[in-house]
């Protein structure tokens, strides 16, 4: 077993290098504060592994992805649903298998009526972000942490669609409407936000690929920000429906899974002021400014993301086959062009994510840009639960980093007539 020395203080300390199944090499300093006093800093956590994980792998200088080892191109072709078994159980499920999760996905998707009440306490401008939070956390009232586990896996993947169409109709003021069993996982879906009981809908089997796409590629992300939550919140104790709801919480930030919804902002602000990329790359790049180019730039990926890649193209043949031209698809990619020949983010290695193209493909679905974040959660559940799942089988520790004090050494308390 390799080690790494470290000299503190001129003594010399020994720590196990542990290696990943693709090479990636730690310090373990699990033993660093006890043996000399010291902590790591690292903020932002850019170099710090929080766990061992089996689930998905990235790398981000050559631009790979890869869930349970499978690359997500070859996943393009596969289903949401069996993806999701996918990254939760470890293996693609076999044809019996997947027919039966099938099943209980589908048979879990009603909610509670009386979960059904919640949505009238909440007013018509709510985040859908928030209500999604909030309707998830509730889940526990209803389903206990006692219950079987598996259970409560598919009642999640399965009842998250539906709160999530629900906040929809919610804030259109239309009826809900209720999952049908005929359907498959992402054709519920689209049926519970678009159709009416006025009258029959007819989905469209490009709008459904084009969602089972989305819905694939934002599956799993090893430790980003969320899943990171998810596993840090679960890591107490707390029971799947909290901690993903923490997730959810986590993924609404502009800096994370909220960027997609301020890409598109971003997109319209730029086609109304007469489209002009070059006055906005000069924006980014000028730190004064508080502007930064939306759905640019990666903590892991340095070279391309992969996923941003796949969405460009599916944009183009998702806009060809529908006929429709949207505007922002020309003005996303005049600004992709000029960003990628501009010094600042060709040094920084800033390439579009998997935010600077999914909301073309939202917008030509009908989905309103608010309801953006939420798909991403939609997608990201499958990794979200994965990970909770993997910590609790480790038999995680509770997360609990130290900090280095910078406050007030020791100082006096004061009556406060003396202050
Ligand atoms: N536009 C302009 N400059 C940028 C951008 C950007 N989008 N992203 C990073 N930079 C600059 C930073 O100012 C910094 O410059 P400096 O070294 O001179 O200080 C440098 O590039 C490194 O950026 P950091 O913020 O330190 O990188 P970090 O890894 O912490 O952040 C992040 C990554 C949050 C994604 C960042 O690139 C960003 O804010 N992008 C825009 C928001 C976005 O698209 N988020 C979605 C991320 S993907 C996802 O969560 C699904």
């Amino acid at each position: 077993m390799s080690t790494a020395k470290l000299i503190l203080d001129g003594k010399e300390h020994e720590f196990p290098v542990v290696t990943g199944s693709e090479g990636e090499v730690a310090v373990d300093i699990s033993k660093l504060r006890e043996r000399t006093g010291a902590i790591t800093l690292d903020e932002g956590y850019g170099n710090t592994g929080s766990c061992r994980s089996a689930i998905t792998f990235i790398d981000g200088e050559q631009g790979i992805l890869r869930y349970r080892g499978i690359p997500i191109e070859e996943l393009e072709e596969a289903r949401f649903t069996e993806v999701a078994y996918l990254l939760i159980y470890g293996r693609l499920p076999n044809q019996t298998e997947l027919v039966e999760w099938r099943e209980k996905l589908t048979r879990h998707s009603l909610l509670h009526e009386d979960m059904k009440k919640f949505f009238e306490g909440f007013p018509a401008s709510a985040h859908p972000m928030a209500m999604l939070s909030a309707m998830v956390a509730s889940l526990s009232t209803y389903y206990p942490d006692t219950a079987d586990l598996d259970l409560n896996i598919v009642r999640l993947l399965a009842k998250a669609k539906t709160i999530a169409a629900f906040s929809y109709k919610k804030s259109i003021g239309q009826p809900f409407m209720y999952p049908l069993n005929h359907l498959s996982y992402t054709e519920n879906f689209v049926h519970m936000m678009f159709a009416v009981p006025a009258e029959p809908m007819h989905i469209s089997p490009v709008l459904d690929r084009a969602l089972n796409l989305l819905l694939i590629l934002h599956a799993d992300h090893e430790q980003n920000c969320s899943t990171s939550t998810v596993r840090m919140v679960g890591s107490s104790g707390a029971n799947l429906f909290a901690s993903v709801s923490a997730g959810v919480c986590a993924l609404w930030g502009p800096l994370h899974g909220g960027a997609n919804q301020a890409v598109i902002e971003m997109l319209e602000a730029i086609a109304a002021d007469g489209g002009n990329y070059r006055k906005y790359v000069e924006m980014a790049k000028d730190k004064a400014s508080g502007f930064r180019l939306m759905g640019f730039g990666h903590r892991v990926y340095k070279n391309f993301d992969p996923r941003s890649r796949i969405l460009k193209t599916a944009a183009d043949e998702v806009l060809a086959e529908l006929g429709i031209r949207d505007p922002l698809l020309e003005v996303a990619k005049g600004l992709e062009e000029i960003a990628l020949e501009d010094a600042y983010f060709v040094e920084k290695k800033l390439y579009p994510n998997v935010d600077f193209y999914s909301g073309i493909l939202y917008r030509a679905m009908g989905i309103p840009t608010n309801m953006f974040t939420v798909m991403f959660a939609l997608g990201r559940l499958p990794g979200w639960i994965a990970h909770w799942r993997e910590m609790r089988e480790q038999g995680a520790r509770i997360n609990r980093p130290r900090q280095v004090y910078t406050g007030p050494t020791r100082t006096s308390w004061v009556p406060v007539e003396r202050r």
